[in-house]
Formats: C-alpha cells, structure tokens, sequence
C-alpha cells in the first residue's frame, strides 16, 4: 500500500509537471476569493531573512490590463487579472543589505512566482510568469513610489487552449554527484 507521503509527493509532482504556460485565456472571470487564497499562498514562499518585502498588485481593470500589456512586448495574451509581483527596494536593503537588495530579493520574488503558478493550477487557473515589460511605464501606470519596483507579472485566467509540453533535460543531463561533470560517487 502506498504511503501518505508518496500520496502528497505524486499530487504534488503531477501539478508541479502538468503545469504549463497558458497564453490563452477565456472571458471567464476568476473569482474574488480564488486570488485571495492565491496570493496568500504566494506570501507563504520562503523569504530570505524573512523580510517579506514582496508587494503583490492585483489587476482586474480591462483598461489597465490593455494598458499593461502595450507595454509588455512578453505578453501574448488577454487574461482575465495579472499578479504584479513587487520589491520594496527600501525594506530589502534595511534587511538584507546590497545581498538582499540585489540578488536576495529577486529570488523572494522567485518562490513566491513558483507559488501563485502553482496554487492556480491547483484551482484549474492558467498563469504565464512575464519578464519583458517595461518597468518605469509599468511603475506608472500602477501609482508605484518610486523604492516599489515591479519584478514579474503573472497573467491568469481559465485557459482555452493547453500548449505542447516543452521538453526538460533528464535529470541524468543536469544531476552530478559532488562535483561538476562526476556522475560517480567514488574517488
Ligand atoms: C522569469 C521568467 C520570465 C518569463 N517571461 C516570459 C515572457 O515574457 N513571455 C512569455 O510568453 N513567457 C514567459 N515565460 C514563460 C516561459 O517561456 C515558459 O515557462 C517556458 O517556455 C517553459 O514552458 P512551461 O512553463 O509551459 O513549462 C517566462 C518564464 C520565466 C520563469
């Protein structure tokens, strides 16, 4: 019989693989208490130094989704809401210092990405994480002060459309054991 646990990692590992990049939404709009719980799971990421500098801006507006997306070459689609992930450059300093303003922040931002697209596929919820977008006319349009800036966007809705699984290397591509290139234990 199989454990719990082997229960939890194969739920776990089926969403982690079966989730994709959608780029094409429905007119479906998601509910309210949906991207509550998808956001709260996002501030449970891991955080370095536990400095939670992490700013999470929910848009909905169809306007400012239009607006949003002409300044996002990234973005491909109409989704129903997206998810601006933010660092508070001020609090991340005061934290973590350059380390946590220029690399750990980043990887806060990371976590809690990995979180949201998981969470909302957990919900049936298609997410697409974006980096290219332009992040002053981003910051604009958002109302940002000037030490909140904008890392990622996330784009949601209900997919209508699943794209092909993209490969991935096989773990035995990428795994080495102690040291770069050995696939040995020995010596
Ligand atoms: C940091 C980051 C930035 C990305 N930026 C974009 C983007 O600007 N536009 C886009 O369509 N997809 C973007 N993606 C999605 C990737 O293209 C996608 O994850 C990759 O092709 C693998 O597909 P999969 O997520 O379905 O496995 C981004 C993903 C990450 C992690």
């Amino acid at each position: 019989m199989k454990s719990e646990q082997e229960d939890s990692f194969q739920y776990l590992f089926s969403l982690i693989k079966s989730r994709r990049a959608i780029r094409s939404f429905s007119d479906r709009p998601i509910k309210d208490s949906d991207i509550h719980d998808i956001v709260e799971a996002a501030i449970w990421a891991p955080s370095a130094s536990n400095m939670n500098a992490r700013y999470f801006i929910v848009v909905r507006n169809r306007e400012r989704i239009t607006k949003i997306k002409a300044f996002s070459p990234g973005m491909f689609s109409n989704p129903s809401a997206m998810i601006v992930l933010c660092t508070d450059k001020n609090k991340a300093y005061e934290v973590g210092g350059e380390l946590g303003v220029e690399r750990a922040s980043l990887m806060d931002i990371a976590v809690s990405t990995q979180n949201i697209l998981l969470a909302s596929w957990a919900k049936g919820i298609g997410t697409c994480p974006l980096a290219s977008f332009n992040a002053q006319a981003i910051s604009k349009i958002l109302g940002l002060p000037e030490h909140i800036f904008p890392d990622l966007i996330v784009t949601m809705g209900y997919p209508s459309e699943l794209p092909e699984t993209p490969r991935r290397p096989d773990v035995e591509e990428v795994m080495f054991l102690e040291q770069f290139g050995r696939k040995e234990t020995q010596g």
